[in-house]
């Protein structure tokens, strides 16, 4: 089990192939992966860009949305929520935090770009890793922002119509699924806002109904039964 003293900023890294081709990360100190082992783009294709962002699209008619990520990892759910965004000609601001930020070398040695699809907007994913902390990047009706920031005491002036919630699992940091996190989630959303995440854990679940989200159990991923998706 993670705990502060143990920070994951320092934990090494080993670089895994998932079910699709797509490379991911897995820290043994934590038994965790960033992505699912049956697929990395897979997975984040399906449960965040499909059951979150086209969902509250096709629920909003087209309106721009604001997106928040919970964990910013390696970036590849900022990458396919631009292609996304460019496909379906919609504005999108989209902010994401990350406390343990990975470098630069750790990026690149992992190969990530390589496995994206859409090679004609691969330079976005080099830039997202490249630009400043704080600072926004302005790319086609698309805003990103990275904040080095833990999520637990991230202040933002604005609140979001699709909250990314990818952060490691139960077994490696509990307490990110555990109602002070859950409720801030809920603080962050406007009403009408989406929360996806690809946990099905039923004391989450519970959790975030007790919040007062209404929460659907979907079918999840390749190699996951289901998944949540939760409305404020
Ligand atoms: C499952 S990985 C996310 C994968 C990522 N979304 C991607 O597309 O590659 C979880 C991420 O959450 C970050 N994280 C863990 N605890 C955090 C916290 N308290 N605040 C912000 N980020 C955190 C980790 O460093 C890690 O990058």
């Amino acid at each position: 089990m993670f705990n502060e003293s143990n920070g994951i900023l320092s934990m090494p890294k080993k670089i895994i192939k998932t079910g699709d081709g797509s490379p991911s990360l897995y820290i043994d100190q934590l038994n965790e992966t960033y992505h699912s082992k049956h697929g990395a783009i897979t997975e984040s294709d399906y449960v965040y860009i499909k059951k979150g962002f086209a969902y509250w699209l096709d629920l909003n008619n087209q309106r721009a949305p604001r997106v928040f990520e919970m964990g910013l990892g390696t970036g590849l759910n900022a990458y396919l929520s631009y292609v996304f965004a460019l496909d379906r000609k919609v504005l999108c601001e989209y902010v994401s935090v990350e406390k343990y930020p990975l470098s630069i070398d750790e990026v690149q040695s992992l190969g990530m770009k390589d496995a994206l699809p859409s090679p004609e907007h691969h330079h976005f994913f080099d830039q997202l890793h490249e630009v400043d902390w704080g600072q926004n990047l302005s790319q086609s009706d698309f805003v990103f922002k990275k904040l080095e920031q833990d999520f637990f005491s991230v202040a933002l002036d604005q609140s979001f119509d699709i909250l990314f919630y990818d952060a490691f699992g139960y077994h490696a940091q509990s307490e990110m699924w555990q109602e002070k996190a859950l409720q801030k989630c809920y603080d962050l959303l406007q009403p009408g806002g989406v929360w996806v995440s690809y946990c099905a854990k039923g004391s989450v679940r519970r959790c975030l109904e007790k919040i007062g989200f209404s929460v659907e159990r979907l079918e999840g991923p390749p190699g996951k039964r289901e998944m949540l998706r939760a409305i404020k």
